[in-house]
């Protein structure tokens, strides 16, 4: 069995933007200023967790909520659904129970289990306060009819068998629970890196089965066959973030300006997740993120070559 898991989760979250580049800002109106805490809290995590870049993407065409993403794969190519609150080609008829259900288990209302590019083993550690916010928000949005655009999946890859042994292998059901012994600020920290905004998921390298390799976690990652190589995040001296401060790695998810005086490349996805999504999150969140990031175990592992020391450890 090849790297088909790799090429749908990562080719899912890059793929689309090396041929792509965001054109305008994304479609999404104000929140009223008597809109409730919740419906704010919402609006706020409909951008920091990204569901803005694939459900009202950067493009002239898009509609807020109306999906329309093209997420190709070498399986096929998916496409963000609408989840504006319209009856038949959204989320109209939900109710929050599907939403959580979506949410917290990758499955949908009639049962069927959700592909991955839609990326659920992250957002499932979300607090149940967040996901009834991010619900409170979309269910209360104005309706936008968009034409549906079925997954172009390759006939050869339409096993339901591989979403479940991709979810018996890698899904671990959330809600994330705290680690007591550790700080406020890392524990937030990790929150959003692996249940919000899915650092993990890209700066992880993955095996032969496209699953996250735990020994080597954030050590970086590459989209095999495309040229984006995802960093290694961890503090090893040589591969690592060993030459950035925790205040850096801060700035730079606000700005994408990087210590050395270099930006975020524009052809590369971190540009975007940073303008329409880390930019977003409060200081005190990046740093918190950072905080998480220089904590994690050094790995010496080269993401540009797929080699080096695997961690004892592994980490999480
Ligand atoms: C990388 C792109 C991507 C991101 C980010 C993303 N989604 Fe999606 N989403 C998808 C895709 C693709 C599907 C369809 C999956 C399938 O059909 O198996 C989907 C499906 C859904 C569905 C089910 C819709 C239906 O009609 O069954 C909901 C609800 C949803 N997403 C909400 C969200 C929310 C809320 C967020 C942010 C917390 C989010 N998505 C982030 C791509 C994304
Ligand atoms: C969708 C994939 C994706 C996600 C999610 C993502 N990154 Fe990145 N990241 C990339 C890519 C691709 C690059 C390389 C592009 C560049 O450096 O301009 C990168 C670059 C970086 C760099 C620059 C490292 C260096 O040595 O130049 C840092 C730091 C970073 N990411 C941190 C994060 C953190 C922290 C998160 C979560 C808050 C995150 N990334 C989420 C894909 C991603």
């Amino acid at each position: 069995m090849t790297s088909w898991l790799t090429t749908i989760l990562l080719a899912g979250f890059t793929v689309t933007h090396e041929t792509r580049m965001p054109e305008v800002p994304v479609p999404v109106p104000e929140v009223p200023v008597d809109a409730s805490a919740d419906v704010v809290r919402g609006a706020w995590l409909y951008r920091v967790a990204a569901c803005v870049g694939c459900h009202s993407p950067p493009f002239a065409e898009a509609k807020h909520l109306g999906g329309g993403r093209d997420l190709p794969t070498q399986f096929g190519t998916f496409y963000a659904p609408n989840i504006s609150p319209d009856p038949t080609v959204g989320i109209g008829g939900w109710s929050e129970q599907d939403f959580t259900r979506a949410l917290r288990d990758g499955v949908s209302p009639s049962g069927r289990r959700y592909w991955p590019t839609f990326p659920y083993m992250t957002y499932t550690n979300m607090t149940d306060a967040d996901i009834h916010a991010l619900w409170a928000y979309v269910s209360t949005q104005p309706t936008v009819h968009t034409e549906e655009k079925p997954h172009e999946i390759r006939p050869r890859y339409r096993t339901p068998g591989l979403l479940g042994l991709w979810r018996s292998l890698e899904f671990r059901r959330g809600p994330m629970e705290p680690d007591p012994s550790q700080s406020d600020g890392w524990n937030r920290g990790r929150y959003l890196a692996l249940g919000v905004t899915y650092c993990d998921q890209c700066h992880t390298p993955r095996n032969n089965l496209g699953l996250l390799e735990r020994g080597r976690f954030m050590a970086g990652g590459t989209n095999p066959g495309k040229s984006a190589v995802h960093p290694n995040l961890t503090s090893d001296p040589t591969y690592g973030l060993s030459d950035w401060t925790r205040d850096g790695l801060a700035q730079f998810l606000a700005t994408g300006d990087k210590p050395d005086g270099s930006r975020a490349d524009p052809d590369y996805i971190m540009a975007e997740k940073i303008h329409d999504s880390y930019a977003w999150l409060s200081e005190a969140d990046r740093e918190a993120i950072a905080e998480y990031v220089f904590a994690l175990p050094p790995v010496a592992y080269d993401p540009e070559t797929g080699t080096g020391a695997r961690h004892a450890q592994g980490s999480r």
